[in-house]
């Protein structure tokens, strides 16, 4: 027996695995409870007594020996992974996980944004929970003026503090103007609220691209000049802007852009309403008011602003006639979208 134990342990000793796999083997072979060992156990029991104590140590130190070998092996082998399964094929690509697409809203403001940061104007952030100041009365809009109807506004808290839902990011124009001096060429993309009855062309949130020039000697001109920069940019080369007159409390003049029509090129087709332009945002020089209600002095700086809807301007990109898609999150909508 003591022989037995001497060539086991060469041949333990002698053993080596390349996976896990053969480890689990070796270690049934010696160690399972049919194995070798247990089976010399089982044996010393017929030794005669004067002889268990040496066998008893060989036996014991065999046992040692086998279980320190078992766990170097699979301590050696624990990064490699398991021993490829037979009958799978390699060589065969893994199967694609689903990635994710930006949203197309996004996609669209991005575009948007670059294309004014281009022209050195740089992006601006603000609260989407507003004060009166920030959205009404900085901006030029008395209190009880019928102006502060134009947007049906979301208020939060009709206390003392009166706190609302920012319907324009005009509101980070003021915070814009009242933290820095000019020259001023800031960007304000961002979301805004409104309380309309959820339609096709209406929801009660949307997204705005608002921007703001202030500095000495700014006009109409140079106005006029980067929001045509801006449609050819974004509509393509031939496009063209034409301005109508309008009203907003804190720009004067104001004006409406309307870029020409980019599917139709003018012709007239059912997305301009055959008029051949398409109407996509409010503009004008800052009311030398709002200058002054944010400690800008209009004597010495003059400036413009303006402001689009992103999900307009999506709409009109993706030929979507239903405002309410974007917002479903269905994947199946969503994952048409790629961006540039
Ligand atoms: N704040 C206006 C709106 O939400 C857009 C606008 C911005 C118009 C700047 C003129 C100048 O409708």
């Amino acid at each position: 027996m003591l022989t037995k134990i001497a060539v086991l342990k060469q041949e333990i000793e002698a053993f080596s695995a390349s996976t896990r796999d053969d480890v689990e083997q070796f270690r049934v072979r010696y160690l399972g409870r049919k194995g070798v060992l247990p089976a010399l156990f089982k044996a010393f029991r017929t030794v005669p007594v004067h002889e268990k104590k040496q066998f008893g140590q060989e036996l014991n130190a065999l046992k040692n020996l086998l279980e320190d070998k078992v766990n170097r092996l699979k301590e050696e082998l624990a990064d490699c992974g398991d021993s490829p399964a037979k009958g799978v094929d390699m060589t065969l690509p893994p199967e694609m996980q689903a990635l994710g697409s930006r949203h197309p809203i996004s996609i669209v403001q991005n575009e948007i944004t670059d294309i004014f940061c281009k022209a050195g104007f740089k992006v601006a952030d603000g609260p989407e929970i507003e004060d009166d100041w920030h959205q009404f009365s900085a901006l030029n809009f008395p209190p009880e003026h019928p102006a502060r109807d134009m947007q049906d506004t979301f208020f939060v808290d009709k206390g003392a503090h009166e706190m609302l839902l920012r319907a324009h990011t005009s509101t980070v124009q003021v915070r814009v103007m009242e933290s820095q001096s000019p020259p001023i060429r800031s960007l304000m993309p961002g979301r805004v609220y409104r309380n309309e009855t959820v339609s096709a062309r209406a929801n009660c949130f949307f997204h705005q691209v608002e921007g703001l020039y202030i500095d000495k000697g700014v006009s109409f001109a140079d106005l006029k000049q980067l929001l045509l920069y801006f449609a050819r940019e974004m509509f393509g080369k031939k496009s063209d802007i034409r301005m109508r007159p309008s009203y907003f409390p804190f720009t004067e003049p104001s004006a409406e852009v309307d870029v020409s029509c980019y599917i139709c090129n003018q012709k007239g087709c059912n997305v301009c309403k055959h008029t051949g332009y398409l109407e996509i945002m409010g503009c004008g020089m800052v009311d030398p008011n709002v200058l002054e209600n944010c400690g800008i002095d209009p004597k010495v700086y003059s400036g413009y602003a303006f402001g689009m809807g992103v999900d307009r301007i999506a709409m009109l990109k993706y030929n979507v006639n239903d405002l309410r898609v974007f917002f479903d999150n269905d994947v199946r909508f969503l994952k048409q979208f790629t961006s540039a």
